[in-house]
């Protein structure tokens, strides 16, 4: 079974053919990896069989593979992933740890992300922050519904209030750390891209106009209003955007306190502070 379908993936272009292979079978017969490995001589039930082959016909016309399980793992944590919400990437952890970071000894109260998706990154932190409150919000209510089922899957729910919106309109209040993972590909650029990507997640999650950085026009815009003073805000860019994106902080008065590459050495995190009320403007 495993080889057929590894055969079947490659053909239809997928990359990573034996591991989704394995996977895909592996969540069918609820066995990870290493005991699927030492069952190879389990012959499968008719039941098993169907059920594998409707996952692999959805894997073959190059579904994600998150979507096809439904699930797949950030930060070491269990996130639902459904057509509406953006499958979490292992880059957007860049952006977890970079906050972490920059707070270390000094959680937040308060954190806003801002296009929650799947909650990843509202979910992650307050994983790790088991002092704050957070609010994630979407344009989408589907993905706003898939982030409220994980904050309750996580056992977080408590902590962590999910709402619709356009980026922060309605919003009140401020918050002492703010996180977004905007929609930051250049319009012309999304065709190019796998069929994963371009075919099945969201159009809403990826695409932001002609250079790819309205939404970030956006939120820059509104984050002098949302952050608390002394407030952090960590944005998730494109490649080659870090450049572009920490200035629009800055034309805000934000102070950018760095970039942060990813494991790939892209520059995937730029971090700003709003001033304390107290901190003369030097020019
Ligand atoms: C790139 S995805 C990021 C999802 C998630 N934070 C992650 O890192 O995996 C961007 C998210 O922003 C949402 N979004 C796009 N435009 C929005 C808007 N104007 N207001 C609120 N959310 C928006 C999309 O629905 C999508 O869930």
């Amino acid at each position: 079974m495993l080889a057929g379908a590894t055969v079947r993936l490659s053909g239809a272009g997928v990359d990573s053919a034996r591991l989704d292979a394995g996977l895909i079978l592996g969540a069918v017969l609820g066995m990870d990896r290493a005991t699927l490995l030492a069952e190879n001589t389990r012959r499968l039930s008719g039941q098993e069989i169907a059920r594998f082959e409707a996952l692999l016909a959805r894997r073959l016309e190059r579904r994600p593979l998150a979507q096809v399980l439904g699930h797949r793992e950030f930060w070491s944590l269990d996130f639902l992933v459904t057509e509406a919400t953006l499958d979490p990437r292992p880059d957007s952890e860049t952006l977890v740890e970079a906050v972490l970071a920059a707070r270390q000894g000094n959680p937040p109260a308060r954190l806003l992300d801002l296009g929650t998706g799947t909650g990843c990154l509202l979910l992650s932190l307050l994983s790790e922050w088991r002092g704050a409150w957070g609010l994630g919000l979407d344009r989408s209510p589907e993905a706003a519904k898939v982030a409220a089922r994980n904050a309750s899957r996580l056992g977080l729910a408590s902590r962590a209030a999910i709402v619709v919106a356009d980026w922060s309109s309605g919003l009140r209040g401020t918050f002492d750390v703010v996180v977004a993972n905007p929609p930051y590909i250049p319009e012309a650029d999304l065709a190019g891209l796998a069929p994963e990507v371009a075919r099945f997640e969201p159009r809403t999650a990826l695409v932001a106009g002609a250079d790819g950085l309205d939404d970030y026009r956006r939120i820059a815009r509104a984050l002098p209003e949302l952050l608390a003073p002394g407030g952090l805000v960590g944005l998730e860019v494109g490649s080659g955007q870090a450049g572009a994106v920490a200035e629009l902080l800055s034309a805000e008065g934000l102070l950018v306190s760095g970039t942060v590459r990813d494991l790939a050495m892209v520059e995937r995190v730029v971090l700003a502070k709003k001033r304390l009320a107290n901190t003369p403007i030097s020019h």
